[in-house]
């Protein structure tokens, strides 16, 4: 067990997952695949439906508040939860980098974290910066991590409230702490063998730690060809049983517009493709919820 946020051990492998409503929904995969961009599309695409949308950037290189296209005044002005020392010990009883020598509290009540530590995005998405994730070797990534974990599991979430979680390349920083929070995984590939090595890696690993909604997203893609190639790739590395597979094209759009995702937003072909997948994660808003899209 790790000494620090009380995951990693059999106790926690143990521990039931059990949703309590609404989608709690982590973005992973290889670097440069398009996390972000894919984080931030449907961040703000479901608000627009009408859900309550908590972002969440847990990659220290915290693209993901000019992805969404908050203002750089904004921007600028957020204070990372890893940074946010006093709101951590005050919920976890340790200040972030240090352990607690096993004593860190990992159910504190974080119903004030969206009002404390959020900052406001466009179309009424909240973002929650951690920063200062620490990389592999580093092991464990609390008190912050069980931080973020216990707040985004222990949040009354409402069935038009969903959390989108943007995460740093790779799995290695992806414990159970975090992964406890989290009900479904979007894997986000390319069409080239490394990306699907680490997607099905990451795919894995999301299922051992009781992630059971696991959906493939191939981007970039610029023909069947390269979904099918991707595919291929997958049973090569002994296949993987996604619980649905998407393609998502290359768009002109993205690269337009970046940083933000405005331009793709006001319609594209990577924004119908995308809708097409939220649908089968979430159940659409009812109209009278506000649904302005
Ligand atoms: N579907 C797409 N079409 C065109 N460009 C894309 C698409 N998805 C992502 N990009 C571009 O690819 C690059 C990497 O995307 P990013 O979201 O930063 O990846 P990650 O967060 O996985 O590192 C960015 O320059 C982004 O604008
Ligand atoms: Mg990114």
């Amino acid at each position: 067990m790790c000494d620090t946020c009380g995951g990693h051990g059999p106790s926690e492998a143990a521990r039931p997952h059990v949703p309590i409503g609404g989608s709690r929904i982590v973005v992973v995969g290889k670097g440069g695949v398009g996390k972000s961009t894919l984080s931030a599309l449907l961040a703000r695409m479901l608000a627009r439906r009408g859900f309550s949308v908590m972002a969440v950037d847990a990659d220290e290189q915290r693209n993901l508040a000019a992805t969404l296209g908050v203002d750089i005044g904004t921007a600028t002005s957020i204070v990372p939860l890893a940074e946010d020392a006093d709101y951590i010990e005050e919920k976890t009883g340790a200040r972030p980098g240090e352990g607690a020598g096993g004593m860190l509290r990992l159910n504190p009540d974080t119903s004030d974290l969206v009002d404390r530590v959020s900052v406001p995005a466009p179309d009424g998405v909240r973002l929650v910066v951690m920063g200062g994730v620490r990389r592999a070797g580093g092991g464990c990534l609390c008190p912050e991590t069980a931080l973020v974990a216990s707040a985004v599991a222990g949040m009354h979430l409402h069935h038009e409230d969903v959390v989108v979680m943007d995460t740093h390349a790779g799995v290695e920083h992806f414990g159970r702490a975090l992964a406890r929070g989290f009900d479904t995984a979007i894997v986000v590939v390319e069409p080239s063998f490394n990306a699907v090595q680490v997607g099905v890696e990451s795919a894995m690993l999301a299922r051992e730690l009781g992630i059971d909604s696991l959906h493939l997203a191939v981007n970039r893609t610029r023909s069947q060809d390269d979904v099918d190639r991707v595919l291929a790739h997958v049973d090569r590395l002994g296949g993987f049983p996604f619980t649905s597979v998407t393609a998502l094209p290359f768009d002109r759009s993205v690269v337009d517009g970046e940083p933000a995702v405005d331009l793709t937003l006001e319609g594209s072909a990577l924004v119908d493709a995308l809708a097409a997948l939220a649908s089968t994660i979430v159940t659409p808003v009812p109209l009278a919820a506000g649904s302005v899209a």
